[in-house]
Parts: C-alpha cells; sequence; structure tokens
C-alpha cells in the first residue's frame, strides 16, 4: 500500500475523500450534522488543523464543531471571518498575529496559535452570503495556505451547497413548527405574559423521561413536539373559571375536567403525526395510574405510555411555579407529593426515573424559568 503523505493529498485520495464525504453530505438532511461533516471534509481535504464552516444568522456567525457539543457563536463582524462576511472576498492570511484585522480573542481563550487562515465566503443559489467557510494552520509548518487551497474548499462548496440550502430550509420549517406548537399550546393557560416557557418546560420534562426510559430518539422527539399541547382543551373553558383566584367549587372542576376531552376533539382531527401524539396527551395526561383520574379512569398500563410520562411532567411543572390559584411549592414539598404519589397517581417506573434523573428537571426549571416583564 502507498505511504500516505501527510504533506499533500495525492488527486486520487482527494478524489476519494470527496466521493465519500459527498455521498454523505447529499443525504444529511440535519444542519448540525451538516456542518460536523462540511468541518471534517474541509480539514481533511486542505491538510490543516481545523476547518469552520460558520452560518450567518443575523448579528452572529454560528457552527457546530461535532455532533453533541454546544454550538459556537460569535459577532458576525468580529476577525478576519467579519472581514469576509462584511467585503464577501476570500482572504489568506498567514502571518495573522501581524494582521490588525485578525481577532486573537479565540487563540486567546483555547491556548491555540494561529499561524495561517483561510476564509471564503459562501453564497446562497440567489447570491446572498451563507455564510465563511474558515481553515486553520495548514499542517505543513512554514508553507501557509495558498490559491490552490481556495480552489479545493471552494469546491466543496459547490458541491454541498444544495444540501446546506435545503438543511437550512427544514431547520426553518422545523422551528415554525414548534414556536406554533408552543404558541397554540399557550393559548389555553391565562398568563397572558407568559412567553411559552410552561409548555416547553412540560415537553423538555417529558423528554427527559421518554430518553430515561430508553424509547428511540424519534419517539422521544415526538412526545417533546407533543406534550406542550397537553393543555389545548383549556381554551374551551370559560375565563372565570380558568383565571379563578381561589379554589374551584365541585361544579367549577367538573367543567374543567371537560378540557381533556376538548383538547382530544380537536387535535384527533389531524392526520399529522404530532398532532396525532399529541391528542392522546390530551386525552390521557389526566388519568391516574390507580384508575381515579378523569376522563375515562384507566388505570395503570391502559393509560398510554404518553399519557403516563405527561402525567408526571405536568403536575411538576403545576406544583413547583405559581398558577393562579396557588403559589409554587418548595422543591422537597413536591418531591414528598411524588413519592407519595407513587403508584398511585404516577406510574411508580416513571416517578423513580424523575427522582433518578432531578438534575436534568433542575436544569429545565432554571433554564425555561417564567420571566414576567412588567
Ligand atoms: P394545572 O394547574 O396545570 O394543574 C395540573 C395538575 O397538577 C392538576 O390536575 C393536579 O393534578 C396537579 N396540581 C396542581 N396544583 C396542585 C395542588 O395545589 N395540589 C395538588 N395536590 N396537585 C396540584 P387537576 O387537579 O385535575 O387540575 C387540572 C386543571 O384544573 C389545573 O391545571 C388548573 O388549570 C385547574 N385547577 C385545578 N384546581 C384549581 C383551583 O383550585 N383553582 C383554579 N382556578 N384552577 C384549578
Ligand atoms: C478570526 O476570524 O480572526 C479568527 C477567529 C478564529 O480563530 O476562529
Ligand atoms: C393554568 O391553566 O395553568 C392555571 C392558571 C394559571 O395560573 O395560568
Ligand atoms: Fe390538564
Amino acid at each position: 500500500m502507498k505511504s500516505f503523505d501527510p504533506q499533500h493529498l495525492s488527486s486520487d485520495e482527494l478524489l476519494q475523500s470527496l466521493l465519500e464525504y459527498t455521498t454523505k453530505i447529499a443525504e444529511e438532511r440535519e444542519l448540525d450534522k451538516l456542518l460536523v461533516l462540511m468541518n471534517d471534509l474541509g480539514k481533511e481535504i486542505l491538510v490543516c488543523d481545523r476547518c469552520t464552516l460558520w452560518l450567518v444568522e443575523q448579528e452572529e456567525v454560528w457552527t457546530k464543531v461535532a455532533h453533541g457539543l454546544e454550538e459556537l457563536r460569535m459577532p458576525k463582524s468580529r476577525g478576519l471571518v467579519g472581514e469576509c462576511v462584511t467585503s464577501g472576498l476570500s482572504l489568506i492570511v498567514n502571518d495573522p498575529y501581524n494582521d490588525p484585522r485578525f481577532n486573537q480573542e479565540v487563540d486567546q481563550i483555547t491556548g491555540y496559535q494561529t499561524d495561517s487562515i483561510l476564509v471564503i465566503p459562501l453564497f446562497k443559489n440567489d447570491g446572498t452570503l451563507l455564510g465563511v467557510y474558515q481553515a486553520i494552520n495548514k499542517s505543513i509548518k512554514g508553507e501557509g495556505f495558498t490559491k490552490h487551497d481556495v480552489q479545493r474548499l471552494q469546491l466543496i462548496a459547490t458541491f454541498s451547497s444544495k444540501s446546506l440550502e435545503s438543511a437550512l430550509l427544514y431547520k426553518e420549517i422545523e422551528y415554525t413548527q414548534m414556536e406554533l406548537v408552543y404558541m397554540l399550546g399557550e393559548a389555553g393557560e391565562s398568563r397572558s405574559k407568559e412567553t411559552g416557557n410552561h409548555v416547553k418546560r412540560v415537553g423538555e420534562y417529558s423528554y427527559i423521561l421518554a430518553k430515561a426510559l430508553g424509547l428511540s430518539a424519534d419517539e422521544s422527539e415526538l412526545i417533546r413536539l407533543a406534550a406542550p399541547l397537553h393543555d389545548l382543551g383549556k381554551v374551551g373553558i370559560p375565563d372565570a373559571i380558568l383565571n379563578k383566584p381561589g379554589r374551584l367549587t365541585s361544579d367549577e372542576f367538573e367543567i374543567m375536567k371537560t378540557h381533556a376531552e376538548l383538547g382530544y376533539n380537536i387535535l384527533i382531527k389531524s392526520k399529522r403525526r404530532i398532532l396525532k401524539a399529541a391528542a392522546i396527551q390530551a386525552y390521557e395526561h389526566q388519568e391516574k395510574y390507580n384508575g381515579t383520574g378523569y376522563p375515562r379512569g384507566l388505570k395503570g398500563k391502559e393509560i398510554h405510555l404518553h399519557g403516563r410520562i405527561c402525567a408526571v411532567a405536568d403536575v411538576f411543572d403545576a406544583l413547583s411555579n405559581d398558577r393562579c390559584y396557588k403559589k409554587a411549592w418548595p422543591m422537597d414539598k413536591v418531591l414528598n407529593l411524588f413519592e407519595e404519589e407513587r403508584g398511585k397517581h404516577f406510574d411508580p417506573e416513571l416517578v423513580d426515573l424523575l427522582f433518578n434523573n432531578l438534575d436534568k428537571f433542575k436544569k429545565v426549571m432554571v433554564e425555561l424559568a417564567d420571566k414576567f416583564d412588567d
């Protein structure tokens, strides 16, 4: 076998890398994964330390360097990347520390020394700027990047731009869908100044439980998106009952109880997967494990798993936050209730998962805390 020359790729090796990656890139619909692929491919083709495809989003550029890691973000006007965003031109700087446009902050944070840097702009079909492809540190000391590297990076960019554009569009649709779900879910809530955090939290708690239970990534995501709609039926409950500052009378509570079936009847008309899943959660989230819940008094595993999950998530959130009729409970009181109701109101297995994943629940609680801006 021919020994691998780390300094330069032969045409064969170049072609092989390109083919391997472009197939994957063409099939990848998820933006995050696509970015990771493009970063890896660029690094391999250019034989450099690091390659980053920064996407422009309003006033920032962002990327994903590895799946599972956080996004990286920086202002879109900063450094050589910023220079490329502004000018729309490629740029090679093989002595960045003597270039005032270079942003040394990143090196200072990472303890890394940038010797050479290359940036090229990436455009959409319609000519607008999509992002900046950046390569850092040509692996051979003293050599630096050349025009040849610019061409190679442009080649990859051209190959990948279609996939990138459709992944962006796909993400946009996905985000729109999520926002609509949160807005719709909030429609039944009385707190008009709320930002949709209550229903978001219920989605996140349900997701944590689904994952902990070992459900697939796909089903867990479905639950996460559907759970925020569990109380949609409250849109049909009169304000005087929904917003009543004190305890409900038994007549009022009977009316309140109809929200489960109301939500189900609205959602079940849809053929969409998320809304169908939401219909089941709306219908069964008020059932109790021991059969004393409503509307049908289902018992144990008769209650759909998604409904049992939603019940734990919903009550955890209802108790740990203010409601128009009650103040938030301290955490130890909330947890006592779950211990007390293990196997009564709630599926015992799910209560155990709640206790085993409390750190994750608390993290969501903090990150998605209600903010009232009056
Ligand atoms: P929600 O506020 O989202 O509460 C969901 C569930 O959390 C409740 O279902 C209940 O299981 C639990 N929960 C909430 N607060 C408490 C509490 O203080 N103590 C205990 N032990 N559990 C609590 P539930 O009871 O079927 O109520 C369904 C919905 O009816 C509630 O949704 C809320 O919108 C309304 N509701 C219930 N009780 C009252 C009330 O006394 N006054 C008013 N205004 N609304 C109420
Ligand atoms: C720059 O764009 O000026 C450098 C930023 C980086 O090192 O990633
Ligand atoms: C609820 O529907 O969550 C109860 C009313 C409120 O405090 O928002
Ligand atoms: Fe409910």
